[in-house]
C-alpha cells in the first residue's frame, strides 16, 4: 500500500488545472477555467475547473470531483493507479507501507510474473515483425484475416516460433527466472526439460483493465480437428480467467464515452469490430459472463448489448447467463447476427454505418427478446407456455428496480398474450420468497431514533437522502456564518399552571446550530458518505474556524469529492453561460440562510419521527410483540411530531 504521507504529498503538489490540462484544452474564465467536456460530444463548453477550490465539474454529464476523481473517471484508473500516475507526473517518490515478509514476497512474485509476461509480449511481437518465420507465417495470417498493421500493433499481437524452447532460452538469457516463467505458464517445466507453452501459434495478449499483460491466447494457424483451436495461459496469481475481459483496456474509454458496452465471444470479434470503428467492445473469451466481469463493465456503463453468433445453438443456454446481468441492475439488450455470420465476419464485410444501422435495427431489449423467443417455441402448447411464463418471471424478478419491473411486466404480458395480473401475482410470489430470507437478518433498534436505512422503502430513503444532502450543502456553503435563530424553550408557567412555549432569539454559527440540534435528537446521518463528510466538516470549522478546501479534498474519497464539487460548483454554473449578462439573475439566497437551516433541521426531524412511527406501527402488527410499551412509544412520538410540525409551520 502507498503510505498516507505519499498520498498527502501527491494531493499537496498536484494542481487540478495542470493535470486536466493534459487531456482537455482549458481557457481562463474569471477565476476558473473552462473547456469542452471530455465526457460527451459538445460544442459549447460546460466543463469547469476551479484552481482555487482544486475541483472540477462537468455540467453536461454531472460528473465532478478532485484531481484523483478526474483521472479515475477519464483514464479509468483505480485509486492507487491515479496516485501513482500523479506521483510520476510530479516526480514524487512513492513510499509503500510496511508489509509483512509474506505480503512483500507475494507482491514481488506478482510483479515478477507481470514483468516476465510483459517481456514475453514484446518478444512475441518482435517475432511477428522482425523474424523471417514470424513475418511469413504470423504476420501473413493476421493480414489475411484483414487486420491492419495498426490494429496488430494496438492489440500487441504476436507470434510464437515453431521451436521447442526458443522463448524460454531467450528469457533466461535476459535474466528472467524459471520460477516465474513456470508460474505464468509460459514455460512448461518437466523434470529437467523446459518447453515453451506457445509454439507455432499467433498470440493474443490478454491485458488487465490497467493495461498490464496477464496472459495469452494462442491460436493455431490451420484449423484441424485434432488440436484445440486456442491454447490459453493457465490460471495463475496474475491471470484469473473469470475476472478479465479481453479488449477492456483498449475499449474502456470508448465504453464510458458511448455509455454502452458490446459483448462478444471471441478475441477476433473484438479486434475486427474495433478496427471497423466499434471501439466499445469486449469479449468474455468464450465462457459465460461472470459476476466479476459484469462489475468491471459496470464501472464504465450500465448499458450492455450482447452480440450472438448466427447459429442458434447455445442461445438458450446463454439466455440464463444474462439474468445475472439483470440482477446487477444493468440494462441489457441482445442482438443476433444472420445465420452463419459472427461479429468478426460481419464487421469485415460491412461499413461502420452499416454495422451501426444493423445494431439499431436488431438490438432488442433482453426481456422482450426472451419472451418472443420462448413464445415462438411454445406456440400453442399450453404446458410449455406455463413454463415460459415461469421462466420470464424468473428473469423479471431479478431486476432490482421496481418501476422497471413493472414496465417489463406490461410488455411481457402483451408479447405472451396473458393478463398483466397473472404476471404480477407470479412475480409477487417469486419476490416474496426471495425477500423472506433477507428479512430475518435485519434488526431494529426501538430505543433510539436512529434509522436503519435498508428497512425503509426506497421513496422514503430518497426524501431522507435529499434532506441530509441539504444539511451538508448548508454546512459547506454557510457553515461559518453567524445567524440569528429562533429557539423555543418549554417552560412551566406558574400563573396559567400549564406548559408554555417561550421563543427566544439565539445567535450562533450555522455549523454549531446544526450540530447541536442533531445531537439533541441523537440523529446520525443515515447515508454513510454524508455521515463521514459531516464530521470532517464539523472538525474543520471547529479546529480551523473555517473551511479550507485544500485541506479538505485530500481526505475525501473520490465519490465524496464528486459530491463536494457538485455542491460548490453549482453556484458557478451561472457564470458558465453568462446568464447575468442575459439579465437572468440567480436568486439571492444569502438573506434566508437562518431560515433555511431551521427549516431543514425541522424537516429532517419530522421525517425521522414519521419513519419511527411507521416502523413502530409495523411492530404492533406483529402478534408476537408486547404491545403496551409500544403503544406508549407511539403516543409520545405522535406528540413529538405535533410539536415539530407546529415549529415547522411557524418557519414556513
Ligand atoms: N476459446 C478457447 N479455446 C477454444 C475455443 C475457443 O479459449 N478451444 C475461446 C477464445 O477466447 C475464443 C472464444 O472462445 O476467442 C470464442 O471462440 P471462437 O468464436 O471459436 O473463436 P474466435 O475468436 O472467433 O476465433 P476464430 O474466428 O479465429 O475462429
Ligand atoms: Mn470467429
Amino acid at each position: 500500500m502507498i503510505t498516507k504521507s505519499t498520498i498527502d504529498q501527491v494531493y499537496e503538489t498536484a494542481r487540478v488545472e495542470e493535470v486536466i490540462g493534459d487531456f482537455v484544452s482549458l481557457k481562463k474564465a474569471g477565476s476558473n477555467f473552462k473547456g469542452l467536456s471530455p465526457f460527451s460530444q459538445e460544442r459549447s463548453p460546460s466543463f469547469m475547473v476551479s484552481p482555487v477550490k482544486q475541483i472540477w465539474k462537468d455540467f453536461s454529464s454531472g460528473k465532478g470531483g478532485n484531481v484523483v476523481a478526474f483521472l479515475m473517471e477519464h483514464e479509468r484508473f483505480s485509486y492507487p493507479e491515479a496516485i501513482r500516475y500523479l506521483a510520476k507526473k510530479y516526480n514524487i517518490e512513492i513510499e509503500e507501507t510496511q508489509q509483512t515478509d509474506e505480503e512483500k514476497a507475494k507482491r514481488d512474485a506478482r510483479e515478477s510474473m507481470l514483468l516476465v509476461s510483459e517481456y514475453a509480449q514484446k518478444y512475441f511481437s518482435n517475432n511477428l515483425w522482425e523474424t523471417q518465420a514470424g513475418k511469413a507465417i504470423g504476420k501473413t495470417y493476421f493480414s489475411e484475416r484483414g487486420f491492419t498493421d495498426e490494429t496488430i500493433k494496438e492489440f500487441d499481437l504476436g507470434y510464437a516460433l515453431e521451436d521447442k524452447n526458443a522463448f524460454t532460452n531467450e528469457a533466461l538469457k535476459q535474466g528472467y527466472t524459471l520460477e516465474f516463467l513456470s508460474q505464468t505458464g509460459l514455460t512448461i517445466v518437466n523434470e529437467d526439460r523446459q518447453i515453451d507453452r506457445f509454439r507455432g501459434r499467433v498470440l493474443f495478449p490478454i491485458k488487465s483493465m490497467a493495461g498490464r499483460v496477464v496472459g495469452f491466447g494462442g491460436r493455431i494457424l490451420v484449423d484441424n480437428k485434432k488440436t484445440a483451436k486456442y491454447l490459453n495461459s493457465p490460471e495463475s496469481e496474475i491471470y484469473h480467467k473469470s475476472k478479465v475481459l479481453y479488449g477492456l483496456y483498449e475499449s474502456k474509454q470508448a465504453i464510458a464515452r458511448e455509455d454502452c458496452c458490446y459483448l462478444v465471444e471471441g478475441y477476433t470479434d473484438v479486434i475486427q469490430m474495433h478496427q471497423r470503428g466499434v471501439k466499445n467492445i469486449v469479449s468474455s473469451s468464450g465462457t459465460a459472463l461472470t459476476q466479476d466481469q459484469i462489475r468491471l463493465i459496470q464501472r464504465l456503463t450500465q448499458n450492455i448489448v450482447v452480440l450472438f453468433d448466427g447459429d442458434a445453438a447455445g442461445l438458450r443456454a446463454a439466455l440464463r447467463g444474462i439474468d445475472m446481468i439483470l440482477a446487477q441492475g444493468m440494462n441489457v439488450k441482445v442482438c443476433s447476427f444472420p445465420e452463419g455470420e459472427d461479429p468478426d465476419s460481419f464487421a469485415k464485410a460491412h461499413s461502420l454505418d452499416e454495422v451501426h444501422q444493423f445494431f439499431a435495427d436488431n438490438a432488442k431489449d433482453f426481456i422482450q427478446f426472451k419472451a418472443s423467443l420462448l413464445m415462438e417455441e411454445a406456440k400453442d402448447d399450453p404446458v410449455k407456455k406455463a413454463t415460459t411464463i415461469k421462466d420470464m418471471v424468473e428473469s423479471i424478478a431479478k431486476i432490482p428496480d421496481a418501476i422497471q419491473r413493472e414496465v417489463y411486466v406490461q410488455s411481457c404480458a402483451s408479447i405472451m398474450q396473458i393478463s398483466e395480473d397473472v404476471l404480477f401475482s407470479a412475480l409477487a410470489q417469486k419476490r416474496a420468497k426471495g425477500e423472506a430470507t433477507q428479512r430475518k437478518t435485519q434488526q431494529s433498534h426501538p430505543q433510539t431514533m436512529q434509522v436503519v436505512q435498508q428497512a425503509t422503502p426506497s421513496l422514503t430513503v430518497d426524501a431522507l437522502y435529499e434532506l441530509e444532502k441539504q444539511i451538508i450543502t448548508l454546512l459547506m456553503l454557510y457553515g461559518n456564518r453567524e445567524e440569528v435563530f429562533q429557539e423555543s424553550i418549554l417552560q412551566f408557567s406558574k400563573e396559567s399552571q400549564e406548559v408554555e412555549e417561550e421563543i427566544t432569539e439565539v445567535k450562533a454559527k450555522v455549523y454549531e446550530k446544526i450540530f447541536l440540534d442533531l445531537q439533541q435528537d441523537e440523529v446520525e446521518l443515515a447515508n454513510q458518505d454524508f455521515k463521514v463528510l459531516f464530521y470532517v466538516l464539523l472538525e474543520q470549522f471547529h479546529t480551523q474556524g473555517e473551511l479550507k478546501m485544500d485541506k479538505l479534498m485530500p481526505s475525501l474519497s473520490p465519490e465524496l469529492s464528486s459530491l463536494v464539487s457538485t455542491i460548490l460548483m453549482n453556484e458557478e454554473k451561472y457564470l458558465l453561460h453568462q446568464w447575468d449578462k442575459k439579465n437572468i439573475f440567480v436568486k439571492q439566497r444569502d438573506e434566508q440562510v437562518g431560515l433555511m437551516v431551521t427549516e431543514t433541521i425541522l424537516s429532517l426531524r419530522k421525517h425521522l419521527v414519521n419513519m419511527k412511527i411507521e416502523s413502530l406501527q409495523e411492530e404492533m402488527n406483529n402478534p408476537e410483540e408486547e404491545h403496551q410499551g409500544l403503544l406508549e412509544d407511539v403516543m409520545s412520538y405522535y406528540q413529538l411530531r405535533r410539536l415539530v410540525s407546529t415549529k415547522l409551520n411557524r418557519v414556513l
